[in-house]
């Protein structure tokens, strides 16, 4: 298909074309494949000029808020819907805390396809719980957790014409590697240290797998230790036990049993890196100051990087002058209880020049 302008001529050429057309001879696609593309990936990644003041690092942020569905999951995404139409299959399934819900949803119809999501009852966020009805999917709420509505959905998609797209799949994590290639093709290497939060693991498993990609072909001089956060109370990596009822204000993350726990240690281990918790306290805090600070607006758990690494400052683990990279995965607006709850409500006046003033303190 070619995209033409308003004079009808072939146009696009500056206009990020996704991931898959970005870095096809990097992914498993043929020219068989249909691409199912929102143009995904290409997210900003944002010198943190406060953040690096107060870590004593050259701190990057890698905003994937602003994925076309507001969240990294898109990467992954495009990947897997892209392989099941090129499969054929007509309805695909997934267990969300709410972005992949979102994300398979708005890839799914796209390509003509019917999304199914299994979500947890009560425990996802309006934003995307929204995204998923307006992309009209089927929605089932279970009662239950995450790691309930992805044994479910594994069990459907064995005995029924559905096919999964959490990241049990392997095409998306195929698809969100790019994102470990997009922050050395900007930075001309890979970070020292990237930062992020940890939920079913397969966001730290993919950039693991697309850093040491780039290493091994000389793109990149170097590999970034990888520092995983988990929230304390759904930390089962840290813990190194299963936690049957996980609870924790970053739903997102809000997962007891990874389902790439163990590539989740391999990347901890062999990069020199962590996998530790952060309490709910300091990741709202985290949560607010990057927004306070960075004008950049995040989902609660997406700030569980950030907090974790400020947790290592003040504990003086953190080293010092290194070139970190912090992922925020979801976009702030997804979820925003948190924010209003913490803001001052803004007072009433009438329309007035002498009362707007005096209400804003200008003198
Ligand atoms: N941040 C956000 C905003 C997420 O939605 C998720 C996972 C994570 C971090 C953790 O990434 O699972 O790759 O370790 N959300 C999944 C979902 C579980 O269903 O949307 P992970």
């Amino acid at each position: 298909m070619q995209i033409f302008g308003a004079k009808g001529k072939v146009k696009g050429a500056h206009q990020w074309r996704g991931v898959i057309e970005e870095y096809r001879h990097r992914l498993p696609v043929t020219s068989r494949t249909p691409i199912i593309s929102l143009r995904e990936g290409g997210t900003p990644l944002i010198y943190a000029c406060n953040l690096s003041e107060l870590l004593g690092n050259n701190v990057w942020i890698k905003y994937e808020g602003l994925n076309p569905t507001g969240s990294f999951k898109d990467r992954g995404m495009t990947m897997a819907i892209s392989k099941a139409a090129e499969d054929g299959a007509k309805a695909v399934i997934c267990a969300s805390t709410g972005n992949t819900s979102a994300s398979a949803s708005a890839y799914a119809v796209k390509a003509g396809m019917t999304p199914v999501v299994l979500i947890p009852k009560g425990k996802i966020a309006m934003g995307k719980l929204a995204q998923a009805v307006i992309h009209n999917s089927s929605i089932v709420q279970v009662n239950g957790n995450f790691d309930d509505c992805l044994t479910l959905a594994k069990e459907l998609s064995e005995n029924y014409p559905v096919a999964l797209v959490n990241s049990v799949n392997p095409f998306r994590i195929q698809g969100q590697k790019t994102a470990a290639f997009e922050v050395v093709d900007m930075l001309g290497d890979a970070p020292d240290i990237h930062a992020m939060p940890v939920g079913n693991a397969g966001n730290i498993t993919a950039y693991w797998m697309g850093y040491k990609e780039y290493y091994g072909d000389n793109i990149s001089s170097q590999l970034p230790a990888m520092y995983g956060f988990q929230a304390a109370g759904a930390a089962p990596i840290v813990k190194g036990k299963i936690v049957k009822n996980p609870e924790t204000i970053a739903t997102a993350i809000r997962i007891g049993n990874p389902a790439s726990w163990a590539q989740a240690v391999d990347a901890r281990d062999a990069s020199g890196g962590v996998i530790d918790s952060v309490s709910d306290r300091e990741i709202l805090s985290a949560y607010r100051l990057i927004a306070a600070q960075e004008g950049i607006f995040v989902e609660p758990s997406s700030a569980a990087g950030l907090a974790g690494l400020i947790k290592y400052k003040k504990a003086k683990k953190l080293p010092k002058d290194k070139t970190i990279v912090i992922t925020v995965t979801g976009h702030g607006l997804k979820d925003i209880q948190y924010a209003l709850d913490s803001t001052k409500k803004p007072v009433v006046i009438p329309v007035d020049l002498k009362a707007a003033a005096k209400a804003l303190g200008l003198k």
